[in-house]
């Protein structure tokens, strides 16, 4: 795998040398379950507790508003599902948008048999929500909305400011799916005026298998999606993952102090690469809003080049099209369907995901790697 350039940051990041070396221990010697109450158990629920210090640092909250999960697919179920019937006498309504995540999309498409309503926005040519579509779609039975921080296909950043200003105006609350912002963008809870928020380590170079849902002091508590021990306050019972927890933490100290350093470093590779492609090929799209993008992300649709066998004949170069759960689908996106990219087009989608470790001497190797490849293709279709 080591001559394979890895350019899939929005599929799973690499874990961290330095996230690696602190969960180690607590994979062998410090095994102990956080509930005991002996010095095994003790040196377990101390990391579990230095850790919630360290995700409610970087999201400007405190301890007491996290809740450990198995990921951002859960915390997304927990923040629709358990809010939904938490609060079932106010309301049935929920408002998300045609471009979420399936763990957002599905739970709704769940909720409605159970009698709540989903009102689904449409999106911009961007991929974006707009703030007056909200305000106009909120009745007096919304309880709750949910819009994704950023776009995992095409990484367009939602306003989430300006929503969240709608949401407190008319007493509803909000979700957002955070999981490609948190540890990249501004992640600050406050100021983004969020009630609640998925994230999950594996984007933020930490381990699989563990995230957290922020759930704002003061707001509603979801519903538990489980049964079981009372651990994380009873909202979310089962035996706590110490290693993957200890990752998290680790994870997102670190996203802290490379915020700043990796934003601008990872937007000149991101553009090198565009540039460079833009320069030899023609007929690119770039998918996604120009500027308000996460820094990592280039979506390019390259017409009569079909994705999956643009995919094929990169033979060093791991990228993906449309977003990894799909990869193995020949359906478009749904997320370049809502954005209005012609079919045809959006099936010639490729998304490139650069992260922390990418370098210039990889995004020349990819550049001309992806150069070839599409030239070949093209030469090889009777339309081009
Ligand atoms: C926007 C978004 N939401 C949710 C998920 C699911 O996260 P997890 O793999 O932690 O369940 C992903 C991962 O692909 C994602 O990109």
């Amino acid at each position: 795998m080591s001559d394979i350039i890895y350019m899939d940051n929005h599929a799973t990041t690499p874990i961290a040398p330095e996230v690696l070396e602190v969960m180690m221990p607590y994979l062998t010697t410090h095994f102990g379950n956080a509930s005991s109450t002996h010095p095994f158990g003790v040196k377990a629920a101390d990391a579990v507790e230095k850790a919630r210090h360290q995700v409610a640092e970087l999201l400007g909250c405190s301890e007491a508003e996290i809740v450990f999960t198995s990921g951002a697919t859960e915390s997304d179920n927990l923040a629709i599902r358990g809010i939904a019937y938490a609060c079932r006498e106010k309301g049935n309504h929920i408002i998300t948008s045609t471009a979420e995540h399936h763990a957002i999309l599905d739970t709704c498409h769940a909720l409605a048999a159970d009698g709540f309503e989903t009102t689904y926005l449409p999106v911009d040519k961007y991929g974006m929500v707009s703030p007056d579509d909200v305000e106009a779609a909120i009745t007096p039975k919304t309880i709750l909305m949910s819009f994704m921080y950023a776009n995992n296909e095409v990484g367009t950043i939602n306003p989430i400011v300006d929503i969240a200003a709608v949401a407190a105006k008319h007493g509803v609350l909000f979700h957002s799916d955070a999981v490609q912002g948190i540890g990249q963008l501004a992640s600050d809870m406050e100021t983004l005026g969020l009630d609640l928020a998925s994230l999950t380590a594996h984007k933020i170079y930490g381990p699989k298998g563990i995230g957290a849902l922020y759930i704002r002091r003061n707001c509603s508590q979801p519903h538990s999606l489980f049964y079981g021990g009372g651990q994380e306050a009873g909202i979310r019972p089962g035996t706590l993952n110490v290693a993957g927890i200890v990752g998290l933490g680790a994870a997102c100290e670190l996203s802290k102090k490379y915020m700043e350093i990796g934003k601008n470093s990872v937007t000149t590779l991101r553009d090198t690469l565009h540039q460079k492609l833009m320069a030899s090929l023609n007929d690119i799209h770039l998918n996604g809003h120009p500027e308000q993008r996460l820094p990592g992300n280039l979506n390019l649709c390259f017409a009569g080049v079909q994705s999956h066998a643009h995919l094929a004949g990169l033979k060093r170069v791991a990228v993906s099209t449309g977003s990894a759960c799909d990869s193995e689908s020949v359906k478009a996106s749904h997320v370049l369907v809502a954005m209005g990219v012609p079919n045809e087009l959006a099936l010639t989608a490729v998304r490139f995901g650069l992260g922390r470790y990418n370098t210039a001497e990889e995004v020349d190797i990819v550049a001309d790697e992806v150069i070839k490849v599409v030239n070949r293709l093209r030469a090889l279709a009777p339309e081009w």
